[in-house]
């Protein structure tokens, strides 16, 4: 079947002059309507609130509250504004507008701004009628180019995520997702995709994924995403990140199935590795001068007469043996694999997998917030870092040492569901295949999805993790790199 095409985006540009006869947009913030830029002071109309996302409309122009000015805040108002304007231009309202930002404002403000507008509009429709008109492009008038170009190409992670992870599963198997990396990564210059096919994970062992990808007709993938620094000299000299995301393309719980209510919503059970093929996409992008790898071991979950069982042992890649006890846990079988994989031939410094691992994560923290476990505190602190300048929130979980001792198994190396937490429970099951390398599991089984829209977030796959991956892997980059200067002095290209 043919793929489906999303909504397009908006278009979020830096400019520097108000266009003539193009409807405009100023921002109010509560009692300071002064900061409006040259021109702009003065008469606000009655009814401008200058709250955090409010939208009004006097005489063709419009007003957006930008609250008390936190990035959250600005993150909102291009949010509601983008909203507002896709409503009205449904009602034959302009496409095209330009918004006046206050001329002082700084660069993570204009970020956020543009971040909120380039996503909070997003939608995923498959339709037989013609859409309805939409905002084409929005201006900011701003210094802050660059700070709308780096918007730009985080609300563009977002959205590849967000795309992947919407997709119903009839159009996506694991060999679509494999396909749909190759295609996001074609004119990205450095990042390279290779897609390992059925044949291949046999023959070395990668016992996990076939195990879980047994009981359907579509075979497994794995896709390995390379970045290798962009020949800054990061390549070989800098740490190695190692990306894992959960790629399970539907999950019927094979075997051990799940309710009917509700299992319609695993279509996005691979948003992990949605995720980790949108970081590689938009760490290749920003050119980082690092080298990071993604791995996303994709399996459809199914029920037939080959699907694996509860009560099976299986052998994962380097030879570890779990005892299968519900073949519903399938999301760690697959990521025990490409962690071990990760370990004994990638060499890498840190390593963090991502997935929509445990409902009993959900139901912890909420469909706001992620569980992030680490091994090591300095890789907890970047992540927690980036989590926050990226406006997707992070609690940080314990490994706790009492319930470790429940992951060995009487008949194999170890047990894939050890009584206890469900979240925790997992993430130990997970560490046993990360052997000494400082490693992170983030657990997005919550944020991953949404059921309304609030902030940038709107109904559906919510890409969540994306940015803050991408972040996480900027982390490592020092401040004159990060200006767009390289460690031997010299301007990058
Ligand atoms: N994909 C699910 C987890 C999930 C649940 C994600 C709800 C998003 C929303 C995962 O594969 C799963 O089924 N986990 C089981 C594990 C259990 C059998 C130990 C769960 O959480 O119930
Ligand atoms: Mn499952
Ligand atoms: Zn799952």
């Amino acid at each position: 079947m043919r793929a489906p095409l999303p909504t397009p985006p908006v278009a979020v540009e830096a400019a520097t002059t108000l266009r003539r006869g193009v409807p405009a947009v100023l921002v109010a913030f509560p009692g300071d309507p002064v900061r409006l830029g040259p021109g702009g002071g003065g008469d606000v109309p009655t009814g401008v609130t200058g709250k955090a996302g409010a939208t009004t409309r006097h005489d063709g122009t419009w007003y957006v509250g930008a609250g008390d000015g936190a990035p959250g805040d600005w993150r909102t108002a291009g949010a509601s504004l983008i909203r507002a304007l896709h409503g009205d231009a449904e009602q034959g309202g302009p496409t095209s507008l330009d918004v006046r930002l206050p001329t002082d404002l700084d660069p993570a403000a204009v970020e956020a701004f543009a971040l909120g507008a380039a996503l909070g509009g997003y939608r995923y429709r498959i339709t037989g009628t013609e859409a309805p008109k939409r905002v084409k492009s929005l201006r900011l008038v701003t210094a802050a180019a660059a700070a709308v170009d780096r918007a730009a190409t985080l609300a563009a992670a977002t959205t590849l995520a967000r795309d992947l992870a919407n997709t119903p599963s009839n159009v996506k198997d694991p060999a679509w997702l494999a396909a749909a990396a190759v295609r996001a990564a074609r004119d990205v210059p450095g990042l390279d995709v290779r897609v390992r096919d059925e044949r291949w994970l046999a023959d070395r062992g990668f016992g996990g994924v076939l195990a879980v990808g047994g009981g359907s007709a579509r075979p497994p993938r794995l896709v390995e995403l390379t970045w290798s620094g962009g020949g800054s000299g990061g390549g070989s000299g800098g740490p190695h990140l190692v990306l894992v995301g959960k790629g399970i393309t539907f999950d019927t719980g094979g075997i051990s199935i799940k309710p009917a209510q509700g299992m319609h919503l695993m279509r996005t059970d691979m948003s992990g590795g949605a995720a980790v093929i949108a970081a590689l996409v938009g760490i290749a992008r920003l050119r980082l001068p690092l080298r990071v790898t993604g791995l996303v071991p994709a399996a459809e979950n199914h029920v037939s007469g080959s699907a694996y069982r509860p009560g099976d042992v299986i052998r994962h890649y380097g030879g570890t043996t779990t005892e299968v006890t519900n073949t519903d846990a399938e999301g760690r079988l697959v990521l025990a694999d490409a962690l071990a994989y990760a370990v004994r031939t990638l060499a890498p410094d840190h390593l963090v997998d991502v997935a929509t691992l445990t409902g009993a994560m959900k139901v912890t923290l909420g469909v706001r917030t992620g569980g992030l476990f680490a091994t090591d505190d300095d890789l907890a602190a970047r992540l927690l870092g980036a989590g926050e300048a990226a406006g997707e929130r992070w609690w940080r979980m314990p490994l706790l040492e009492d319930a470790a001792e429940d992951v060995r198994s009487d008949i194999a190396d170890v047990r894939q569901c050890p009584p206890g937490p469900g979240g925790i429970t997992a993430a130990l099951f997970l560490r046993e295949f990360t052997g000494e390398v400082p490693w992170a599991h983030l657990d997005i089984a919550g944020p991953a999805r949404a059921d309304k829209a609030y902030d940038e977030v709107v109904p559906g796959a919510t890409g969540f993790a994306a940015r803050t991956l991408i972040g996480l892997a900027e982390s490592w980059v020092g401040a004159d790199v990060a200006a767009g200067v390289g460690a031997d002095g010299d301007t990058m290209g």
